[in-house]
């Protein structure tokens, strides 16, 4: 097939464009490299079937080729990311979104929207199943991301209903795994950055607020079943495996055998409190679940991370 990803620079899709490129697939990365960068996707770009376009997704699209399947992934990912970015995510989410969906439409291609967790907000029910609508406050500072999102997925939905277009939504759920970038505050990133070089290891609030990792192997797999399976629906992608921010940061001072102190800052405005993905939607008509034990998953991070600082 021939493959639209945009933000096809970023860490997901980098190893999204990875594992498509092994199956013999012809990429188009399209990427603004806001928050992406061409380093995470160089390797494949002397294929002849792997093409880099540099545009801003909130821009009409023009693709001379035919397209069979798109993926919009374009958007600032991270708090941090999309709050120093507020316009372009609201955009991205938003006007992007009706832009892809409209190629869709023209290319008579099948169209699959990254979507989060964070559209359940600060969720009253845990574990999240897909049929729960959420807990978010639509003009709190990521709302810009949240509702961008949210907006994203009525769109596709609509996109869908009105010109009978195979869509596809995935919430992601919290992703970790090489290529992250380093200094966008995402929690894993950022203990393991401060563990590497012995700093105090910042826990915002007591730490007793949840969230469940999924390595980025395991998270693009689920994509790709989604991808593959005949199912135009929304589904869960992420890990099970609920633990403690402080668990987190223990477990990074372990395994990176750091003399790192736990210290404790202010919660920042929206900071859900727990975070955990019923995947049981996707295990059944997926045949999907992850399997890399966090430990694992974690540790070739921590090379990773190592090798970048
Ligand atoms: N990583 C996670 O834990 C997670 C969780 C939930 C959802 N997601 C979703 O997955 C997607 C990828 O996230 P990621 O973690 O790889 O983040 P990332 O920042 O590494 O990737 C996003 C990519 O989109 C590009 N981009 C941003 N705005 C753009 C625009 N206007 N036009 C074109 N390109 C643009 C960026 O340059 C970047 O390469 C996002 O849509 C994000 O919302 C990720």
């Amino acid at each position: 097939m021939k493959i639209l990803i945009t933000g096809g620079a970023g860490f997901v899709c980098s190893h999204l464009a990875d594992k498509l490129y092994e199956k013999g697939h012809s990429l188009i990365l399209l990427d603004n490299l806001l928050t992406g960068n061409v380093k995470n996707i160089e390797h494949l770009l002397s294929n002849d079937n792997v093409d880099f376009m540099e545009h801003d997704v909130q821009n009409h699209i023009e693709i001379s080729d035919d397209v069979d399947f798109i993926f919009h992934f374009a958007s600032a990912a991270s708090p941090i990311a999309y709050q120093e970015n507020p316009v372009n995510t609201l955009k991205a989410g938003s006007i992007g979104t009706i832009n892809t969906l409209g190629l869709a439409k023209v290319k008579k291609a099948d169209y699959l929207l990254a979507s989060t967790s964070e559209i359940y907000g600060d969720p009253e029910v845990s574990p999240q199943s897909e049929d729960y609508w959420g807990n978010v406050n639509p003009n709190g500072e990521r709302s810009m991301y949240d509702e961008a999102k949210r907006f994203a997925e009525a769109a596709t939905a609509t996109y869908s209903r009105t010109y009978d277009l195979n869509t596809k939504v995935v919430r992601i759920f919290n992703t970790y795994g090489p290529r992250m970038q380093l200094n966008d505050g995402r929690v894993v990133t950022n203990f393991i950055v401060q563990a590497l070089k012995n700093e105090d290891i910042t826990i915002y609030g007591d730490g007793s607020q949840t969230r469940s990792f999924s390595f980025v192997d395991d998270t693009v797999n689920g994509i790709i079943a989604l991808m593959e399976s005949n199912q135009n629906d929304v589904f869960n992608i992420g890990n099970p495996n609920e633990i403690t921010v402080n668990e987190l940061a223990s477990t990074i001072v372990d395994l990176t055998n750091s003399n790192s102190k736990l210290i404790n800052k202010d919660l920042p405005q929206d900071d859900p409190k727990q975070r955990r993905p019923d995947i049981t939607k996707a295990k059944k008509l997926l045949n999907w679940e992850p399997v890399v034990k966090l430990e694992d998953g974690l540790t070739q991070t921590i090379d990773w991370v190592n090798s970048q600082l």
